[in-house]
């Protein structure tokens, strides 16, 4: 049993130990710094995973709203060089999000959402609505708007909306964005708790939707707080008619981390090394082995000890008994 407990251990150790982190991703810079005379916080932002509802080629457009219901938000996405704080200009920002009810185009059945499949990797779109999709390249001051609707929540996460950023050379055709050389960031944007809320209590169609679910608080989102979503949340100035959104994000234009969906590509959650795997895989062979070893000598033992090795059929009278060897 010790010995067991040991290899359960190892294997556990194996497969949950950080790997070590390398120079990129501890690479995070942090300051203010003055630019064209105001203000700006200028960071590199951490990046938070694609998630598995990404559709490629999404549509050139401002306005990605479509038919779905909910308050207006144009939102300004200002793309910062965070290693000079100067702005990018011709990136081009990829956003996409759930409508108010939780549903994102293509994957749009209802059901899905609440259901596991959600969690697996990318995988391909069921059908071919691409509302609240849209892609935009930044202009002169390092600015991309879009005009879309205040996005809804789902089961497990807060409110958010994913973003990527392309730059280098890119791909497109008759309106519709078909690659870029380099995806410099993958990240989400989030929203302050408190207008969450109210917005849940008192607009809808997120009223109607509260009463399926209550909107998620950004603290009790993993990906919030592994991603430092608190550098990532939308300033929000909250007219009666129309949000007006606004947020910087700090990224590499030089780095390219085209990755699996599922990890942040290159900061937060390191992949794993392959010899890592192949260990755990083989600790886990021996629990296996050692579970049936031990099983196979205990029954062993209880037969000796208790000396009967069947239960035989008696010579003469029909009736059964239990017949003790030597
Ligand atoms: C965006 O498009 C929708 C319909 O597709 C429209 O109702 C809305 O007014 C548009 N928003 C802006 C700011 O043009
Ligand atoms: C910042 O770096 C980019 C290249 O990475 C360069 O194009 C840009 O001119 C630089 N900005 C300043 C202010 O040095
Ligand atoms: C990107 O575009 C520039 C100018 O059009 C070109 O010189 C360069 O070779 C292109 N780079 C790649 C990787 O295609």
């Amino acid at each position: 049993m010790i010995v067991l407990l040991l290899f359960t251990l190892i294997a556990l150790a194996i497969a949950h130990s950080p790997s070590s982190l390398s120079t990129s991703q501890t690479l995070r810079l942090k300051q203010t710094r003055d630019i064209c005379s105001r203000k700006v916080h200028c960071i590199l932002n951490k990046e938070a995973m694609e998630g598995p509802f990404y559709v490629p080629h999404p549509l050139i457009r401002t306005n990605i709203t479509e038919d779905r219901p909910g308050i207006p938000l144009s939102l300004e996405i200002t793309v910062l060089n965070a290693k000079n704080c100067s702005v990018v200009p011709n990136a081009f920002v990829d956003i996409w999000h759930a409508d108010a009810m939780g549903e994102y185009s293509g994957w749009a059945t209802g059901s899905l959402l609440s259901s596991t499949s959600h969690l697996t990797a990318r995988g391909t779109p069921i059908e071919s609505s691409h509302w609240l999709r849209g892609v935009q390249a930044t202009d002169d001051s390092g600015v991309a708007r879009f005009n879309t609707v205040w996005p809804g929540w789902y089961r497990g996460r807060s409110t958010h909306i994913h973003l990527r950023i392309h730059s280098g050379n890119v791909t497109l055709s008759h309106g519709v964005f078909l690659g870029g050389e380099r995806v410099a960031h993958t990240g989400q944007l989030f929203f302050a708790d408190e207008l969450v809320t109210e917005v849940s209590k008192t607009r809808e169609p997120y009223v109607s939707r509260r009463k399926t679910l209550l909107p998620r608080m950004n603290g009790d989102d993993g990906i919030f707080v592994g991603s430092d979503g608190g550098d990532q949340i939308v300033d929000v100035q909250a007219d009666e008619d129309v949000f007006h959104g606004s947020v910087t994000v700090g990224i590499d234009p030089e780095s390219d981390h085209h990755e699996s969906p599922m990890r942040p590509p290159h900061f937060g959650r390191p992949g794993r090394s392959p010899w890592r795997d192949f260990l755990a895989a083989v600790f886990g062979a021996l629990i296996v082995v050692a579970v049936w070893a031990l099983a196979k000598l205990f029954l062993r033992w209880r037969q000796a000890r208790s000396g009967y090795s069947a239960v035989q059929l008696s010579d003469d009278d029909g009736a059964y008994s239990l017949t003790k060897p030597r």
